[in-house]
C-alpha cells in the first residue's frame, strides 16, 4: 500500500541527511556525536558560520523530523509531550542553578558520569528530586545516563556552562512563567483583549505593572545586565551570516548607523571585516553609558579618531544623521514593536534618508503555515539538478523547524503587543513610510536583511 506522505518525507530525510554528511565532509566538519563531551563548531553560531550547504541540509533534516513527528505522533501523546516541555525548562534551570553543570564539566573522568547521590549529598539536595531532573534533561538530549542514576555532560549541555552562549540565552526572568500562563485570559478575556498598546499586554497584567516592558526592565538592575546579556547572545547568532553576506561594498554610504545598537557587537564585526566604513551606534541614554565604555575599552583608536561613534538617540524622535552619507540599521528592532510604532520609528529613519542611503531592517520573516511547498532551499541542496530523485518538498514554513519564529512571534506578542512578520506585512509597513523593499536576504540564521531605500517612484 502507498503512504504517500510517510514515503515522501522519508525519502526528504534521507535526501537531506545523506546531503548534509556530504556537505560536512566538504567542510571538514568531524562526525555529530552525542556521546563526545568536546564542542562541536556546528554548536555555536555565534562563532561558526556553516557553509549554505551544511545550513540548509541541517534545516531541512529538522523540518522533516519535525513533519515525521507530526504524522506519526498520536495527538494524545502530542498533548502530554506539549504539556510535558515546560518542565524541561525548569530541569534545565534546575541544574544551572544549584551548580550541577559546571561541577560536571570539572569532575575528572567527565565522561563516566557521576552517581545522582553524589550530587545530591555535594549540593546538599534531595536524590529522589534529581534522578527525575536529570532524566528529564537526558530524553532531551541535554546530558546522559551513563548507568543508572548516574550522570554525565554531553556536548550540547557544554553551552550551559558558565561564560558559554546557552547560558547567557535566557529568555526567562524571575516571573516569566506567569506571563505565560495570563496569555489566555489576556487574549480572550481581559479589558485589553483588542489592545495593540505595548502598554496593554500580557506582562503588565502578569507583572502587575502600568510599565513598557523596556522601562520595567531598565528600572530593574537585577533583571538589565541578564537581558542585555541575553540579546547580545541573540543577535551575536545571526552576525557572521550578516558580515558575510550581505554585499556591504555595493553601499554606497561612507557611514553605517546601527538604529537601537545595545552593545554595539554588530557594529564591531561589521568594521573589523569593513574598515572604510565609519559607524555610529544609537541607542537609549542608559544605554549608549554602557556601550559607550565597552567600545572605548575594545575599539580605543575607532573612538579617538571618530570611526566609531556612540551616541543616545530616543528612535521615536526624527533621526538627526541626515542624508547620503548614512544608511541605517534596525535589527531586532521592528520587531518589538506593534505596527503603530514600528511606523513611527521607520518612519523616523525614512524622513532621513538621501537617495543613496540604505534601511537595513534585520528580522525574521515568518512564512504563513499554509501548505505551500519550499522547494527553492531544497532545489539549492540539489547540486545535481539533473537529478530525478522522489518529491523532496516539505512545507515552506518549514513544519515544526518554524517553532523558533513562532516562538519568538508570541515572546515578542506578549511582552509588547509585537510579532515576527511575513513579507506580506513587511512589504505593507515599508510602503506605508514611503520606501520600497529593494531585496531580501536570506541569512545563514533564523533571521533576513530586509533592504530598504527612498521609493522614488512614489515622487513621480
Ligand atoms: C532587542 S534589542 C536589539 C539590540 C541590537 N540592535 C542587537 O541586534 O543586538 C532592542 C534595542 O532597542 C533599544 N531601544 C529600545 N527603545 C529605544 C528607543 N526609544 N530609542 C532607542 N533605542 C531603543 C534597546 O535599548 C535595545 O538595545
Amino acid at each position: 500500500m502507498a503512504h504517500a506522505e510517510l514515503d515522501r518525507l522519508q525519502a526528504c530525510l534521507n535526501f537531506a541527511l545523506d546531503t548534509l554528511r556530504n556537505e560536512m565532509n566538504n567542510s571538514q566538519l568531524p562526525p555529530l556525536s552525542q556521546q563526545s563531551l568536546v564542542e562541536h563548531p556546528l554548536d555555536d553560531s555565534t562563532k561558526y558560520l556553516p557553509s549554505t550547504g551544511v545550513f540548509e541540509a541541517r534545516r531541512l533534516s529538522l523540518a522533516c523530523l519535525g513533519e515525521l513527528k507530526n504524522l506519526i505522533q498520536s495527538p494524545l501523546d502530542k498533548c502530554m509531550d506539549e504539556r510535558f516541555a515546560i518542565y524541561g525548562v525548569a530541569c534545565t534551570d534546575t541544574l544551572i542553578k544549584t551548580g550541577i553543570i559546571d561541577y560536571l564539566s570539572d569532575v575528572p573522568n567527565a565522561s563516566q558520569g557521576v552517581p545522582a547521590a553524589e550530587l545530591a549529598s555535594k549540593f546538599e539536595l534531595d536524590s529522589k528530586k534529581l534522578v527525575p531532573i536529570l532524566r528529564c534533561c537526558a530524553a532531551s538530549g541535554w546530558v546522559r545516563e551513563t548507568r543508572d542514576s548516574s550522570f554525565a555532560l554531553n556536548r550540547c549541555s557544554r553551552t550551559f556552562i558558565e561564560g558559554n552562549a546557552g547560558r547567557r540565552l535566557n529568555f526567562s526572568m524571575p516571573g516569566h512563567m506567569s506571563v505565560i500562563e495570563t496569555i489566555p485570559h489576556w487574549v480572550a478575556e481581559s479589558d485589553w483583549k483588542l489592545s495593540r498598546s505595548p502598554e496593554q499586554t500580557a506582562f503588565q497584567i502578569a507583572f502587575n505593572t502600568p510599565l513598557l516592558a523596556f522601562s520595567w526592565i531598565v528600572e530593574n538592575p537585577d533583571v538589565l545586565v541578564p537581558i542585555a546579556d541575553h540579546l547580545q547572545v541573540f543577535g551575536d547568532m545571526s552576525t557572521p551570516s550578516i558580515v558575510a553576506d550581505y554585499p556591504w561594498q555595493q553601499l554606497q554610504t561612507p557611514v553605517i548607523v546601527d538604529c537601537g545598537g545595545g552593545q554595539g557587537g554588530l557594529i564591531s564585526s561589521i568594521l573589523d571585516a569593513h574598515p572604510s566604513f565609519r559607524a555610529i551606534v544609537q541607542d537609549m541614554e542608559n544605554v549608549v553609558a554602557l556601550t559607550s565604555s565597552i567600545m572605548e575599552e575594545r575599539r580605543p583608536r575607532d573612538i579617538e579618531s571618530g570611526v566609531l561613534k556612540v551616541e543616545a538617540h530616543d528612535f521615536f524622535q526624527p533621526q538627526p544623521r541626515i542624508g547620503n552619507e548614512y544608511s541605517f540599521i534596525l535589527r531586532h528592532i521592528m520587531h518589538d514593536w506593534p505596527d503603530k510604532e514600528a511606523t513611527t520609528i521607520l518612519g523616523n529613519v525614512a524622513r532621513a534618508l538621501g537617495p543613496k542611503s540604505k534601511i537595513l531592517i534585520i528580522d525574521m520573516v515568518a512564512v504563513p503555515n499554509v501548505d505551500s511547498t519550499a522547494t527553492t532551499s531544497v532545489k539549492s541542496l540539489m547540486l545535481d539538478s539533473r537529478a530525478k530523485g522522489p518529491d523532496y518538498r516539505i512545507p515552506s514554513h518549514f513544519g515544526s523547524a518554524s517553532r523558533i519564529v513562532s516562538g519568538s512571534s508570541m515572546h515578542m506578542l506578549t511582552m509588547i503587543n509585537g510579532c515576527e512578520r511575513s513579507l506580506r506585512e513587511w512589504e505593507k509597513l515599508v510602503k506605508g513610510c514611503g520606501l520600497r523593499i529593494t531585496n531580501v536576504y536570506p541569512l545563514r540564521a533564523h533571521t533576513s536583511i530586509i533592504e530598504c531605500a527612498l521609493d522614488t517612484r512614489a515622487l513621480m
